[in-house]
């Protein structure tokens, strides 16, 4: 300042003498202090202090304001106030206080100019503390944000001259251009992008500093927003992520979740979740909720059908942009499928004579499971008649194992159950209806094992006698039984022609009538067959008895009663009571009650002498024969049999009283018997050789008879009772006497009805022998009978003879 004085100074001293034109120049820094010495401007003006005072010189403006004071007593000009600068001049760069000295005596003046120098007394400010800018994220560098320039009072080199921004900040510079009037124009200038997601805002400081020494500055702070920008895909957690489910999970069922995330913000966030299948979601066994990325199942899974899903799922935000990630659903196998049973082949009706060992089914199991829920095992129930074989892979057969039997079992259901071995195990069963069918291998058999019937005698022709019925446990034809009648023997080709079995229901028939005494029974053979093929049939006897009817009357045999004169039996005179007189002998053809004989005097000459056996038909004496009765007795004996109704005969006989040969004359054989034992053995033994040689010759006759007849024998009719005849004979002839035998019809012309009949009469003396007459008597009777049998045999034979 003292220089810059002495330059005014220098400059007053230059310009006073050349009249004052030239104002008189200072300077002076605003700000100073009031009473601060400007300078000594009476020296300048060329004037002293004391011409100051009387002069009386004084400072004049030409506003009136008083800036500066004049000293007079030391001419100095000194500030009468602080000087502002900035308050005077505003921002004109120079600011010049213009007054003038004026002294009088003479009045004088000069010009005086103060140029007020501007002090750096302002730092710049801001037109705010705090700025705030939104920009949005990813916004490319040299974007450009302009701010609101700072203020600064002070001018010239004092004024602002540059902004700057710490440099620890690398996304702003800043810019400035200079505009007139000092103004300068600021742009923060983006220099490298902004991720909101990194740094959501940023603050700095804008500091504006001006030249003044030492510089002022002033700051603002500015406040940068980073505005959201869908920069961000969304991005799963993984990649890939793996859910496994059980295949019957029910619908509704979480599988997995998914989840993506997306730092952006707001609706740039937001994401929903889809699948990206290009199938429809629909046929999709999944849904996935679009908020939460929750996996459920729809519907149920199986895993026979896909064992892994394979889906992708897409996660997109608000904006638009997508993250993708891929699932893999296993899907674990349950044991919901129970195995199953498929039969390739299956024969059935089986014949019942199949073999065993013979195939009967071929089957498949399978089982849609996997693992141990697939192993299959099959079993059979019935052991006994089928068994299971595996055959191929998983085939089974079903075989026969026993022989079977339709009449035993017409049907089997084999069941057999397929289980797997899972846990727990499914199972499912086939039944195998296994029908038998027939085989003609039952022969019919009779109900019973021989059958009798009965037939009376003298029946009408045609009568049913009876029924055979034999029953064929076989099926259908193999089971429909026919009767036929079968020959006796081989031989034979007509069976008898008398029975007839009707060949549908065995109905017996009796065709023509039989006589009991010509044929006792009938054997024939019929046979049941069934119309199987090859046919089988099984043989029954069929025996008819033929039942007797009183239809024969007896028929006396002794005395004879068709000799004539009778013969007359004697009894002497001395003849004591009780004595037998004769016997009546008579038989009856017919069998039975029919045949048993009861004797009765009919009539007699004297009823009073005689007496009858009924039982025996023995003649005793009643009475002592006396000298009046007449020598000749005639009696009636009635002989009836037991029949209903009964039938009878009369037998006469005569019997001669002799008197004078009193007790002498008849017993000669008596007496001969009691004299002389030994002629009596004699006799004996004589009676037992004939008759036994008798006997011999009629069997052998009889022999020869029957084989010689054999080849002609002919019908059903047989030879009944030859092996009784000969047997009876044989005892007879060891007992000496004969047996109460019955009388046996031999008969061997068919169709014969007459009844010509020998017979054997059963005689029997029902007194035991009292004495010799008695016993040789019967021995007469017995040897009497004897060859009239021989008789009988041999003139049958002779009879039958061609
Ligand atoms: C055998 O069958 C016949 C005819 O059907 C019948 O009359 C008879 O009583 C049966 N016999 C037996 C023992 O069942
Ligand atoms: C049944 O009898 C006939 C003839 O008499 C014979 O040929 C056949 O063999 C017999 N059948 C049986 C099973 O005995």
């Amino acid at each position: 300042m003292a220089s810059a004085r002495q330059v005014l100074c220098l400059c007053a001293l230059l310009c006073v003498p050349r009249v004052r034109c030239e104002p008189i120049r200072y300077s002076v820094a605003e700000e100073g202090e009031s009473g601060s010495v400007v300078a000594n401007v009476a020296e300048d003006a060329g004037l002293t202090p004391a011409q100051l005072s009387a002069r009386r010189a004084r400072i004049a403006s030409a506003d009136g304001r008083q800036h500066f004071r004049l000293e007079r007593a030391t001419g100095r000009l000194v500030l009468a106030e602080r000087l502002d600068r900035e308050e005077m001049c505003g921002r004109s760069l120079t600011c010049t206080l213009a007054f003038e000295l004026l002294l009088e005596n003479p009045l004088q003046f000069f010009r005086v100019e103060v140029a007020v120098e501007d002090v750096n007394d302002h730092s710049p400010v801001f037109p705010g503390e705090r700025v705030t800018f939104k920009i949005p994220e990813s916004s490319n560098p040299g974007l450009r944000f302009p701010v609101e320039a700072a203020q600064d009072l002070d001018v010239g080199s004092n004024s602002l001259q540059a902004y700057t921004i710490p440099p620890e900040n690398e996304y702003f510079s800043v810019s400035s251009e200079n505009l007139a009037e000092g103004n300068k124009y600021i742009e923060l200038v983006l220099e490298k992008p902004v991720d909101r997601e990194e740094q959501p805002e940023l603050l700095l400081s804008l500091i504006a500093t001006d030249g003044g020494s030492p510089p002022r500055s002033g700051t603002t702070q500015i406040h940068i927003i980073v505005l959201d920008a869908n920069d961000n895909a969304p991005t799963f957690t993984q990649k890939l992520y793996i859910g496994r489910i059980l295949e019957n999970a029910p619908a509704g069922s979480v599988v997995l979740s998914v989840v993506a995330n997306d730092p952006d913000l707001g609706l740039n966030g937001d994401i929903s979740y889809t699948f990206s299948q290009a199938v429809s979601e629909s046929q999709l066994p999944f849904t996935i909720d679009d908020r939460s990325g929750e996996i459920c199942v729809t519907k149920p899974l199986d895993f026979e059908t896909t064992q892994k899903h394979e889906l992708s799922v897409l996660a997109i935000d608000g904006g638009g942009l997508s993250g993708m990630c891929n699932i893999v659903v296993e899907v674990v196998d349950m044991n919901d499928n129970a195995p199953e049973v498929v039969v390739s082949s299956f024969s059935s009706p089986l014949p019942e004579n199949t073999e065993p060992g013979t195939l009967v089914a071929l089957f498949a199991v399978r089982d849609r499971d996997s693992g141990v829920n697939g192993e299959i095992s099959c079993a059979l129930e019935d052991q006994v008649f089928f068994s299971l074989r595996p055959a191929y892979k998983n085939y089974y057969e079903l075989v026969t194992m026993s022989t079977l039997d339709r009449e035993e079992t017409a049907q089997y259901l084999v069941v057999i159950t397929a289980a797997d071995a899972g846990s727990p195990p499914l199972t499912t069963t086939q039944t195998f209806t296994v029908d038998i069918s027939d085989v003609n291998d039952n022969a019919p058999i009779f109900n019973q094992t021989s059958y009798t019937m009965f037939v009376r005698e003298n029946n009408i022709p045609g009568v049913l006698v009876g029924a055979i019925s034999a029953a064929d446990s076989d099926a259908g034809p193999n089971a429909k039984v026919t009767y036929s009648l079968r020959p006796v023997y081989p031989a034979e080709q007509d069976p008898c022609s008398c029975i007839s079995v009707n060949s549908e229901n065995g109905h017996v028939f009796v065709l023509r009538p039989l006589d009991y005494e010509q044929v006792r029974q009938l054997e024939v053979l019929v046979s049941a067959t069934d119309a199987g093929s090859p046919p089988l049939s099984t043989n029954v006897t069929v025996r008819l008895l033929v039942v007797d009817e009183n239809d024969n009357a007896p028929l006396v045999l002794h005395p004879a009663q068709d000799s004539s004169p009778p013969s007359s039996e004697l009894v002497p005179a001395s003849a004591e009571v009780g004595d037998l007189v004769t016997k009546v002998v008579a038989v009856d053809a017919d069998s039975g009650q029919n045949s048993w004989l009861s004797f009765h005097l009919l009539r007699a000459t004297d009823p009073g002498l005689f007496a009858v056996g009924s039982q025996n038909g023995e003649v005793r004496l009643r009475r002592p024969v006396t000298e009046r009765d007449a020598v000749k007795q005639k009696l009636e004996v009635l002989v009836r049999d037991n029949g209903q109704p009964p039938l009878s005969a009369t037998a006469a006989l005569s019997v001669l009283l002799l008197k004078g040969l009193s007790q002498e004359h008849l017993p000669q054989q008596e007496l001969a018997v009691q004299d002389e034992d030994s002629s009596l053995t004699i006799y004996l033994i004589v009676s037992l050789v004939f008759v036994s040689l008798l006997f011999l010759t009629s069997v052998a006759a009889f022999v020869a008879c029957k084989v010689f007849k054999r080849k002609e024998l002919k019908g059903g009719h047989m030879l009944y009772g030859t092996g009784n005849l000969q047997s009876s004979l044989a005892a007879g002839a060891a007992a000496g006497t004969l047996p109460h035998a019955y009388c046996y019809e031999i008969n061997l012309t068919t169709g014969s009805g007459n009844s010509e009949f020998k017979f054997l009469k059963p005689i029997l003396p029902s007194v035991p022998p009292q004495h010799s007459g008695t016993v040789f008597l019967r021995m007469l009777t017995s040897s009497f009978f004897f060859p009239f049998s021989f008789l009988c045999v041999f003139k049958h034979c002779l009879m039958n003879s061609p």
